[in-house]
């Protein structure tokens, strides 16, 4: 199976849709972002962003050369604010980028798991890939308003190359409703 055909199936399976509006944070050069588009197709909308400009070209690149024209670039200087309106997102990516290297204070991650709370629809969900963080970021997540709804075990691409075995976390918003719900 070709790297894209991989990513592809974890989209799936993690409940990315034709139609959605998704955001890959910290999409770096696309492993995901080109297959989500894909996925969501003329209706729908991927935002790919990343500090990393030369890696946001390149996923720019490779979507002129497939002719999709539904990615946006999100160029940041890294800033925990998300320029989106609150509550307009139906899938949020969070890939191998929640971890201490690129986050090392945790008050950061709380602060970008609050700006990823703001900007989800209320039955949206934030999927993560905790590589080099699996033992936390469950707990940090839940802490910040956030429940677990599902738990995929999938073969996964890292840095663009290599696959491996992970598990992916989909959590959906906790919201006065749903915490009833729970209890
Ligand atoms: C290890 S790569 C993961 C790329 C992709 N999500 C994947 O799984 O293939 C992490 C990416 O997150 C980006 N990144 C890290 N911290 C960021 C921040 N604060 N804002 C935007 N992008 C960030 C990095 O530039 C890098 O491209």
């Amino acid at each position: 199976m070709n790297l894209e055909a991989i990513a592809n199936e974890i989209l799936e399976r993690v409940g990315v849709k034709k139609g959605q509006i998704v955001l890959d944070f910290g999409c770096s050069s696309g492993t995901y972002t080109i297959p989500a588009a894909k996925i969501v197709g003329k209706e729908g909308k991927v935002y790919a962003l990343d500090k990393d400009k030369k890696a946001i070209n390149e996923v720019i690149k490779k979507a002129e050369s497939e002719g999709l024209k539904n990615i946006e670039r999100m160029d940041t200087s890294g800033e925990l604010k998300i320029y989106l309106d609150d509550m307009s997102i139906d899938m949020i990516l969070l890939y191998d980028v929640f971890h201490d290297y690129y986050f090392p204070s945790a008050e950061d991650r709380r602060k970008l798991l609050d700006e990823i709370h703001r900007v989800l629809k209320q039955d949206g969900s934030l999927s993560v890939w905790p590589k080099h963080m699996e033992s936390r970021a469950k707990d940090e997540i839940e802490q910040a308003n956030f429940y677990l709804e599902n738990k995929y075990s999938v073969t996964l691409i890292h840095d663009n190359k290599d696959i491996e075995e992970g598990e992916i976390l989909n959590f959906a918003l906790l919201t006065n409703s749903a915490h009833n719900q729970n209890f």
